[in-house]
């Protein structure tokens, strides 16, 4: 079976494969630490073999769930933020249809919210809830996050004036904690049909649990699969049989040793913007701690060559980039012939787009190398469940081995409280007194 590779034969310069071949010991401890619980942070080593312990029963209850919400709804919002949101989102967009927010066979629309505090967007959203048959996923681990208790508390009262307490019960799945939290307490009193995140399982790790795979499995694709091609990996991955994450979290850290302090994430493809952002969480709240850490970004290329390019290509060489790069894709759309030739195109007549798009990324990445960015590159054969499934489970693995080499604890987040704490003060919540007494001091 094809697979998703790696080809670091471009990031050499600034750094060298030997300096990236003395970092192996250091990944293979890394690795090592995933699997026997001896690093930091080993209280939250869940995923590691999440997908090869994923019982089927799991996966058939949640696509049970996922049915009996397609069948009474043409929409379902999905509420959370941060890792209780990104990893389903960009799943959904990758796989699916770009003018249509679902598949064009599945009947069911979804919609995200909690993910912000926008108040048009949440009247907006509201709004276009009215005359819809809806229904709501609640997801958070904590169950006390402020941005989505809010998105939730508005959206309940809505579907239960629309619908009556007992029939809007019927059309709200939560998934939280096994027993902790506010939103565990209100789906127990409330008899919502529930899905727990593992204790061990923290949230920008959380996409192969029903967190992810609940709205995956709403919007119409296939969660075996995607559980499947995470599962293959886990067990090349920790077999040592496959060596990716391994090599990418050397690579990554030699070049950050050598003064690349940003590593942009370039996709070619637009289905691909919110595995960027996935990926922006994934490694961003990893690694940034201890004032060390190396800067995650993200651009869509060819769009993103017309504004970010410019500073890519000549702005402060302290970058790199990884780009995901997509062999076929789902549709063949060929440039016609025009005989007037007006726009000088015919050069491309008979060929692909895609191909044009190819030669575009080949282009940019030999440019990028001559202009001082090394790259790196990560081939995924299409935009498939399978794919996308080995393609998180290399990214996840990558980034616990990385922490470690960085010697930070991959799997906290303390940094995440300071903005919570002084909002809370700043809004008078119950128990701020003395944070609020101090920070308006400040104002
Ligand atoms: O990765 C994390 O832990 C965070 O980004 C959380 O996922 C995010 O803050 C949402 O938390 P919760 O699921 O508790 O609402």
């Amino acid at each position: 079976m094809k697979q998703i590779e790696l080809s670091i034969k471009n990031a050499f310069g600034a750094t060298t494969r030997q300096d990236v071949d003395a970092l192996k010991p250091a990944a293979q401890q890394g690795l090592r630490k995933l699997t026997d619980g001896s690093g930091l942070g080993s209280d939250f080593l869940g995923w590691v073999k999440l997908p090869s312990e994923t019982p089927a029963s799991l996966l058939d209850d949640i696509n049970a769930t996922a049915a009996d919400l397609r069948a009474n709804c043409d929409t379902v919002v999905v509420i959370g933020i941060g890792g209780s949101y990104l990893g389903a989102k960009a799943v959904i967009e990758a796989l699916s249809d770009s003018f249509q927010a679902y598949r064009r066979d599945a009947a069911t629309r979804i919609l995200f919210a909690g993910q912000n505090i926008g108040e048009d967007y949440l009247y907006e959203l509201s709004d276009y809830l009215k005359d819809k048959k809806f229904g709501i996923i609640v997801i958070s681990k904590s169950g006390t996050t402020t941005e989505p208790a809010i998105a939730f508390r508005l959206l309940k009262d809505q579907l239960e004036h629309q619908l009556g307490r007992e029939e809007a019960s019927k059309r709200i799945v939560a998934v939280t904690d096994a027993s902790r939290g506010a939103l565990r307490s209100l789906a127990t009193q409330e008899g919502y049909k529930t899905y727990v995140i593992p204790d061990n399982v923290g949230g920008r790790f959380s996409v192969l649990t029903p967190v992810g795979l609940l709205p995956i499995a709403v919007a119409g694709f296939d969660i075996h699969a995607l559980v499947e091609g995470a599962a293959a990996f886990e067990e090349a991955t920790l077999t040592g049989a496959n060596d990716m994450s391994v090599l990418y979290a050397q690579t990554r850290n030699a070049l950050y040793r050598a003064g690349k302090k940003t590593e942009i994430l370039v996709n070619y493809n637009p289905k691909l913007h919110f595995f960027g952002e996935w990926w922006k969480q994934l490694y961003g709240e990893s690694e940034g701690k201890d004032h060390k850490g190396i800067f995650p970004a993200a651009v869509d290329n060819s769009t993103d060559l017309h504004s970010m390019g410019q500073w890519i290509q000549e702005g402060e060489r302290t970058i790199f980039e990884t780009v995901l790069s997509v062999v076929e894709q789902k549709h063949e759309l060929r440039i016609g012939h025009d005989e007037a030739n007006l726009d000088g195109l015919n050069f491309l007549a008979g060929k692909r787009v895609d191909e044009v798009n190819k030669m575009a990324e080949l282009g940019t990445i030999l440019a990028h190398v001559d202009g001082g960015v090394p790259n790196i590159h990560v081939t995924i054969p299409a935009l498939t469940e399978t794919y996308l499934g080995q393609l998180i489970y290399f990214f996840e693995a990558a980034c616990g081995v990385s922490g470690y080499i960085l010697n930070i604890n991959p799997f906290n987040q303390p940094g995440v409280e300071a903005y919570k704490k002084n909002m809370f003060a700043l809004l008078e919540k119950p128990g701020y007194e003395a944070e609020t007494e101090a920070i308006k001091k400040r104002i």
